[in-house]
């Protein structure tokens, strides 16, 4: 840990007291709270400091989480198809080496994105064998009913991937709006499994990933860090 005065004079090559005064100004963020005291302290590991927007240190990982706006996607290279990416639209003081979004959800689809940079924490989640409950809401263009919300609770197959029990239930009495949960993240898998009964996905949000909820305030395409506590809520059910 190392004092916060003592960083910025060194990065900026300034003077200790004109460290100080730019904390005094109020310029100087970490993790995105404003610095109050020079003789705050920062986690080399951990903590994420700015001056005026520009990034100054950077923990060793950072996870990100995402509002994924439709039309982007999630991928690290939209170059061949000339599509905006995940990556592209992260905030210019976010952006740095190697960053990823663990786990795809479709072009059309929105909602929670992690984005990490850590390749071990992403293994680990998206692991088959992991299980991390994903949480969406569906609109869909007729009802199901409980016959449906059944077959999911017990495991569909659709083609020839197997689907582990999910959960199926209508938002506020609307079998139209659909929670969903499911513990994989195969190919279109949501749209699929409805697909089975003649169901037609016609929107979708990813709102929650293991019991970590998609951050309200984060309007579409907007994101923010995600501190360890968050990060912990992942990968646990
Ligand atoms: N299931 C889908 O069909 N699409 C997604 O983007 C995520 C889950």
């Amino acid at each position: 840990m190392e004092r916060i005065d003592k960083i910025i004079s060194k990065e900026l090559n300034i003077g200790r007291n004109d460290a100080k005064s730019l904390i005094k100004s109020g310029k100087v963020f970490l993790n995105g709270s404003s610095v109050k005291s020079p003789s705050e302290k920062l986690d080399e590991e951990k903590d994420v400091l700015t001056v005026g927007g520009r990034v100054i240190h950077l923990r060793r990982f950072v996870y990100i989480m995402m509002n994924k706006p439709e039309g982007v996607i999630s991928s690290t290279d939209g170059r061949k198809t000339s599509e905006k990416t995940v990556i592209d639209i992260l905030p210019e003081d976010m952006k740095r080496k190697n960053l990823f979004p663990a786990g795809r959800l479709d072009k059309n689809t929105t909602g929670f994105v992690l984005i990490t940079d850590d390749g071990e924490f992403a293994h680990r989640i998206l692991s088959p064998r992991s299980h991390v409950p994903k949480t969406y809401i569906a609109k869909l263009d007729k009802p199901f009913d409980d016959e449906i919300s059944d077959a999911f609770s017990n495991g569909i197959t659709i083609g020839d991937d197997e689907c582990l029990p999910a959960v199926l239930e209508p938002v506020d009495g609307d079998y139209t709006l659909a929670r969903v949960i499911i513990k994989q993240g195969m190919y279109h898998q949501i749209k699929r499994m409805f697909k089975k009964y003649s169901i037609e996905v016609i929107g979708l949000k990813r709102i929650k990933m293991g019991r970590l909820n998609l951050d309200e305030s984060l309007a579409a395409g907007e994101c923010r860090y995600i501190d360890e506590k968050e990060l912990e809520m992942i990968n646990s059910d």
